[in-house]
C-alpha cells in the first residue's frame, strides 16, 4: 500500500489504509514495550532534512529509525534557500537521495515536499511544508483519538487556536473529515481562521462544521480539545501576534466544563496555550499519549514505506 511512496498530504489516505497504518502501529507499540528494538529496516538510511525547528518530529523519526534497526542522517538547521530558485532543493534533495532510502522533509514552503519528491528518486516524506500539512503529524493524532474512543465516527472534535496558520490541523481536519457523523467546531480569533479552501472541501464532504470565536460554548459536547499555538514564524507583524497569542488559555477550569470521557491534544511546542497545572487531568494526553503515539505511527510509516 504504502511501499516506496511518498507521503506528501493526508489526501492520498483512506479509511483503509488508515485501519492499515493504525494496526501497523500497534505491532510497532509491541515491539517498543517488548523488545525495544527489531531490525525489520537493517541496511536502510533515511535523511531527516529539516530546514524548520523541530523536537518532536526529528526525534521520533531518528529513534523511529533506529528502533527498526535502519540509520539515519540527521540534518537539522539546514540553512533556508528559496525553492522559488529551483535549483537548491533539487540539488540537496538529489545529495541525499544518493546516500538514504528515504527523505523525511521539514521546510517553510507550501509545497516544498512535493517539489522534493518530483527530483527524488527515493520516497519522500513531508514533515510540514510551512502552513500547508503535517500529515505524520494528523496520522499520529487520529491514531491516538483512535487508541481513545475505538473509532473515529460520531465524535465531536473541536479545534482550537491559530487555525489559518496550523498545519497540523489543516491535515486533522481532513482526516476527520473521511468518517461519518463528526462533528467539527473550529474555535480561533477572526484574524486566525481555517483557511476556504479547506472550508471549501469539508463542506462538499459534508462534515458539520462549525466556526465560533469563544470555546466555552462547546466545552460540554467535546470528545477531543486540540489545542494550537499561534504560529509566531508566520507573522509579518508581531504586533498582531502579541495581540493573539494569549486568545485562549486551557486551565483546569475549562477541563472542569469537559466530559469525564474526553480528552486534550496539542502538537506542542506550547507556549502558554494549556496551563500546567493541566497536566496532572487525566483527560490531558499531549504528554502522556501523543507523543508516544507519534514513535508508533513514524514507525510504522517507516515500516510500510521501506519494508521488502
Ligand atoms: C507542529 C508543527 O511543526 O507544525 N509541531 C509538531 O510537529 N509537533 C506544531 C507547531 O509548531 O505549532
Amino acid at each position: 500500500m504504502l511501499k516506496g511512496k511518498d507521503i506528501l498530504s493526508v489526501d492520498q489516505f483512506t479509511r483503509e489504509m488508515l485501519a492499515d497504518v493504525f494496526h501497523e502501529a500497534g505491532r510497532m507499540r509491541e515491539i517498543v514495550h517488548t523488545k525495544g528494538i527489531e531490525p525489520i529496516l537493517a541496511g536502510k538510511v533515511m535523511t531527516a532534512l529539516f530546514y524548520e525547528p523541530s523536537s518532536r518530529t526529528f526525534a521520533s523519526f531518528v529513534t523511529a529509525m533506529q528502533r527498526l534497526g535502519g540509520g539515519f542522517i540527521p540534518l537539522q538547521g539546514v540553512t533556508y534557500s528559496s525553492v522559488a530558485k529551483g535549483e537548491t532543493l533539487a540539488d540537496t534533495v538529489r545529495t541525499f537521495a544518493s546516500y538514504s532510502d528515504v527523505i523525511v522533509i521539514r521546510h517553510p514552503e507550501v509545497g516544498s515536499a512535493k517539489i522534493a519528491a518530483e527530483f527524488s528518486p527515493v520516497p519522500v516524506v513531508n514533515a510540514g511544508d510551512g502552513v500547508g500539512e503535517h500529515p505524520t503529524q494528523a496520522l499520529l493524532d487520529a491514531y491516538t483519538i483512535f487508541r481513545k474512543f475505538e473509532t473515529l465516527e460520531g465524535l465531536t472534535v473541536t479545534l482550537v487556536g491559530d487555525l489559518m496558520n496550523g498545519r497540523t490541523v489543516h491535515s486533522l481536519a481532513k482526516v476527520l473529515s473521511l468518517y461519518t457523523n463528526t462533528k467539527i467546531n473550529l474555535v480561533s480569533p477572526d484574524m486566525l481562521r481555517m483557511p476556504k479552501e479547506l472550508m471549501h472541501l469539508l463542506d462538499q464532504r459534508n462534515v458539520d462544521v462549525k466556526e465560533m470565536e469563544t470555546l466555552d460554548p462547546v466545552l460540554d459536547r467535546t470528545d477531543v480539545l486540540y489545542v494550537t499555538r499561534v504560529q509566531k514564524e508566520r507573522f509579518s507583524d508581531l504586533t498582531s501576534y502579541e495581540k493573539l497569542k494569549n486568545h485562549y488559555i486551557v486551565t483546569p477550569e475549562t477541563l472542569a466544563k469537559m466530559k469525564i470521557s474526553a480528552i486534550v491534544m496539542h502538537p506542542f511546542p506550547r507556549v502558554g496555550e494549556i496551563e500546567m497545572a493541566v497536566d496532572l487531568d487525566d483527560r490531558a494526553y499531549y504528554m502522556t499519549h501523543q507523543m508516544k503515539n507519534g514513535l508508533y505511527v513514524r514507525m510504522a510509516l517507516l515500516k510500510m514505506i521501506l519494508s521488502e
